[in-house]
């Protein structure tokens, strides 16, 4: 690892985490800051107007304590990156002002970084040597989509949910179950003490060779099936129901990242975002790529969560290809992995 590789400062504040992350081109992290806001537990999902504050309460000092940590100075830095969408704008709007305002005082360039790239790239942290091309399977909050990585530049989009995401229905259907919020991590516990064969929910869109994923009907049978059974049957049977649930979830996934990759001839899968710390997903999708001679990546689950890391690592190949921002560059609240 060459001591002279240049260095990332990244910022990372789409949502509710704000991180601040010193990284080199090698992709070896020096430090990964994350401050996340428990104030919003009370109001069983994140109050937008409550992050941006907490966001402009925590980046400077998060910021001062990354530099004081690494012994670094400004001039260390080749570049700062930042996550510019998708995300909450109020909350995107800290993190690029406050890199903007760096970038112009410090005298460096700014690379803007979309958030859901920055998730498969966080695969890079702990697996520098992963090759191209690469099938990355994004499961978070707001999206599902499978992309399929010619090289670190060029990806295509080749399927994605029509309706929720993947963790969208583990927090909706957590919810109808009484879980709390987040719901992914209460139905992942709870799963593994209940039977996934228990009950057999709707597996969305089956047909063979269709990439796209829907989970609004799982919803639905879900609130239908808990409206049928009585409260006592309910409470007897959790851990059964939330691991048929989370199987119905997770099927779909499974079923149509290996599909695609056969068909492509892919050898590496990457998982990425929020429900790729979903340990069924992680465990079941491993053994079936296996048997198509594909291996899995996933990042440790203190990767999986928003971090600055990985906005660097997204940040790196635009680095190396010279690809800045202008300083009046926006943020965008807009879905998407493709959109920059
Ligand atoms: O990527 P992320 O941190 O935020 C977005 O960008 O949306 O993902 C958050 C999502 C939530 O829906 C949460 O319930 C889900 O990831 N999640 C999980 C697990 N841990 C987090 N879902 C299933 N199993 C988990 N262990
Ligand atoms: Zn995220």
């Amino acid at each position: 690892m060459s001591e002279t590789s240049p260095l990332l400062l990244a910022f990372e504040s789409s949502c509710d985490d704000t991180s601040v992350a010193i990284v080199d081109a090698n992709y070896r992290v020096l430090c990964n800051l994350i401050s996340s806001q428990p104030e919003h537990t009370e109001f069983g999902g994140v109050l937008p107007e409550l992050a941006s504050r907490l966001h402009m309460k925590n980046i400077l000092y998060l910021t001062q304590r990354a530099l004081r940590e690494t012994g670094l100075a400004p001039q260390d830095f080749s570049a700062l990156a930042v996550s510019v969408n998708p995300g909450l704008i109020g909350s995107l709007i800290v993190g690029l002002s406050f890199a903007k305002s760096l970038a112009w005082s410090w005298q460096k360039p700014l690379i803007t970084v979309n958030h859901m790239l920055a998730h498969i790239f966080a695969n890079f942290l702990e697996h520098p040597d992963i090759q191209a091309p690469f099938l990355a399977l994004v499961v978070s909050g707001g999206h599902t989509e499978l992309v399929l990585f010619h090289d670190l530049t060029h990806f295509e989009i080749l399927g994605k949910t029509l309706d929720d995401a993947a963790g969208e229905t583990f927090d909706k259907t957590a919810k109808l179950l009484g879980l709390g919020y987040p719901g992914g991590p209460a139905m992942d516990a709870l799963s593994t003490q209940g039977d996934p064969g228990f009950f057999a929910f709707p597996r969305g869109l089956k047909r063979k060779g269709d990439l796209n994923f829907s989970y609004s009907g799982l919803k639905t049978a879900v609130l239908e099936y808990l409206s049928r059974q009585g409260a006592e049957y309910i409470a007897a049977h959790k851990a059964d129901i939330a691991a048929s649930i989370q199987q119905a979830i997770i099927d779909p996934l499974i079923a149509k990242t290996c599909a695609c990759a056969k068909q492509n001839q892919i050898k590496s899968i990457l998982l990425a975002g929020g429900v790729a710390a979903n340990s069924a997903l992680r465990t079941q999708l491993a053994a079936q790529a296996a048997s198509i001679q594909a291996r899995v990546y996933h990042p440790s689950l203190s990767l999986c969560v928003d971090n600055a890391a990985m906005v660097a690592a997204a940040a790196i190949p635009k680095l190396l290809a010279g690809a800045f921002a202008t300083l009046d560059v926006n943020a965008s609240s807009a879905k998407g992995t493709r959109i920059l």
